[in-house]
């Protein structure tokens, strides 16, 4: 007798620079899993925006923007339109856009089948905010990463020096709260633990060993299915 499995879905949500991405991303390598960064989305919708000279308030022309992005991920690149913008989206002020224009219902729902068009065999690893709650209700596994706001504006920092941006721990601090407070607030897909989501608090935890602990709790996840 053959069985079909549909491809397993593992979600990872949590605030802004909790290492959800990075976590995520090396769970996807060690069980050859597609990876969806959804922030990544948002992130190119307000980019697009920005340079077309659209308001980051006019839902209408950002939905239309959202639900026509020619995106293509590679292993390693994001191309927008054939444009490498792998590192330009990563810079803050594209961060705080793509939050603001996050709380619009119209663009949200614009994105909602692209980020389905991700899934495929043997399974995915998706990043974000509501992906547990909103995008793969139905995930064989949610996890919920959470950090200090500290602990996370370090990480940002880190992040931003890297790249060669220019970062501001003061700064910061003070988005990280702000992006909080929207992420949380809104009314549409707030950011929140989904139900039966698994608890990470990564402050003083490597990724090592939050990856170690995402794939002990699938390994449990595939034996009680
Ligand atoms: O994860 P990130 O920092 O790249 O996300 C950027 C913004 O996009 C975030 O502040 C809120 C929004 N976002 C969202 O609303 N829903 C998601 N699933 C992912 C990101």
């Amino acid at each position: 007798m053959t069985t079909h499995h549909s491809p397993v879905v593992i979600t990872i949500d949590g605030p802004t620079a909790s290492g959800k991405g990075t976590v995520a991303s090396r769970v996807a390598d060690a069980l050859g899993f597609a990876l969806l960064d959804s922030g990544a989305l948002y992130r190119l919708t307000a980019i697009s925006a920005i340079n077309a000279g659209i308001a980051l308030t006019d839902e209408p022309a950002l939905a239309h923007l959202a639900g026509s992005l020619e995106v293509n991920f590679t292993a390693d690149k994001i191309l927008l339109s054939g444009k490498d913008v792998t590192d330009t989206i990563r810079a803050e002020e594209v961060g705080v856009a793509a939050s603001k224009i996050a709380v619009l219902p119209a663009v949200r729902a614009a994105l909602v089948d692209l980020q389905h068009r991700f899934l495929r065999a043997p399974g995915l690893v998706a990043d974000g905010r509501d992906m547990g709650t909103v995008i793969f209700p139905d995930a064989l596994l949610k996890v919920f990463l959470t950090a200090s706001v500290e602990a996370r504006a370090e990480r940002r920092y880190k992040q931003l020096i890297g790249k060669g941006f220019p970062a501001n721990m003061g700064a910061l601090l003070q988005d990280l709260s702000e992006r909080d407070a929207r992420d949380t607030q809104r009314a549409l897909a707030p950011l929140k633990p989904a139900e039966g989501a698994h608890m990470l608090e990564t402050s003083s935890m490597t990724i090592e060993a939050a990856v170690a602990q995402v794939l002990a709790w699938y390994r449990e996840a595939v034996q009680i299915k």
